[in-house]
């Protein structure tokens, strides 16, 4: 397959944009017309074709813009990407699983020569070419995890399994929903989730590790979530929420289709074979209303489950103060018509 990828920014003059084709595979989260928090895991099967699920790691049109925007924020802040000392195999698990993946599942663009340790591994859309030994890190630009989370999209956090818990001991998170790598490090499964509201009480994260914790290397599982981001800005995090966080006062009735984005983040959960660790890659998509509203029963949809979603939900995930702005452009793009469940 082809791909032609896309010279746009993430940050300043924001000129990243969907193609039609991105936008007819972009992930809707949605199967129904209401939304709580649920343990919605399944497992991460290939998918049909023309759909970020087909693949192990999906790469798309945004790929080349999306590593040069991380190394942006890397280089502005180095503790975006952070690995405890005893994760340092866990990196070479995922280093291993994200090359052969791509090697495999987009030969035109990433080849993986592999001969005993000395490995071979070129990545056409970036330009690299780079061979070194396989478990030796001095042979790398960078450590195992960093090396190979600078050309993956994605957020990483990689996880250590032990006292019946998960460990976010290791992570490279340039594009996340307002938490904060440098203060969850170390942190378990239920420490680091605690200002989620509702979930707990619902027993949602009991059940959630339970399920996390019993996945196998053969087994890969996977969920959505999602939020709403003014601009098309990856970087919202809590350390530059001062540059992005006014950027929410700038919504009016007017601007709001073209600058108020949905988020889906298409989260999945991988077994590493030599370390036990859990690696949860976090992939993000980003579609702005008025592309989203090209697809009728979406633009419907997302009336309706803003609309109605919980008070807290809509203040935990940032938006409340744009809401009824959102809700009355949506309104105009539902007809009222009946929606059956499913995408
Ligand atoms: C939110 C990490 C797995 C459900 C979050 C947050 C983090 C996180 C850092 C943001 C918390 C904050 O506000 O600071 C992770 C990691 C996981 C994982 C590293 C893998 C081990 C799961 C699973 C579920 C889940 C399996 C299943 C239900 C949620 C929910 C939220 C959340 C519902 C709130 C999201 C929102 O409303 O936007 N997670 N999580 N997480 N997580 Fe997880």
């Amino acid at each position: 397959m082809t791909i032609r990828f896309n010279d746009e920014t993430f940050r300043d003059d924001y000129t990243f944009f969907n193609s039609p084709e991105a936008i007819a595979r972009f992930p809707f989260p949605f199967d129904r017309d209401d939304y709580m928090y649920s343990v919605n895991m399944e497992p991460h099967k290939t998918g049909p074709e023309g759909t970020p699920f087909n693949v192990r790691f999906d790469v798309d049109e945004h790929y080349v813009s999306e590593m040069r925007d991380r190394e942006i924020t890397l280089t502005e802040d180095p503790l975006r990407c952070q690995s405890l000392p005893h994760m340092e195999l866990a990196g070479w698990d995922l280093l291993e699983l994200i090359m052969r993946s791509k090697a495999e599942d987009y030969p035109e663009l990433f080849e993986l020569h592999c001969d005993g340790d000395r490995w071979h591994w070129i990545n056409r859309p970036l330009g690299i070419d780079q061979r070194f030994t396989f478990g030796d890190a001095t042979t790398l630009p960078y450590g195992p995890m960093e090396y190979i989370t600078r050309q993956a999209q994605g957020d990483f956090a990689v996880l250590d399994q032990r006292e019946d818990n998960l460990w976010m001991d290791a992570g490279m998170v340039t594009s996340q929903a307002d938490w904060s790598l440098d203060f969850d490090i170390g942190m378990n499964f239920f420490e680091w989730h605690a200002p989620v509201p509702k979930a707990h009480e619902m027993g949602i994260f009991q059940r959630a590790l339970k399920f996390l914790m019993q996945i196998n290397q053969d087994n890969p599982a996977r969920r959505l979530n999602w939020t709403m981001t003014v601009n098309p800005r990856l970087d919202t995090s809590p350390e530059n929420y001062h540059k992005w966080g006014p950027e929410k006062r700038t919504i009016t009735s007017e601007n709001v289709g073209q600058k108020q984005y949905l988020r889906v983040e298409l989260q999945t959960f991988w077994r590493l074979p030599r370390s036990n660790a859990l690696a949860f890659p976090i992939r993000c998509y980003l579609i702005n209303l008025e592309d989203l509203v090209s697809v009728p029963k979406w633009g419907r949809r997302l009336h309706r489950v803003l609309r109605d979603l919980p008070d807290e939900l809509a203040d935990y995930k940032g938006f409340a103060v744009n809401r009824p702005v959102i809700v009355d452009y949506l309104s105009q793009h539902d007809d009222g018509a009946a929606t059956s469940a499913g995408i």
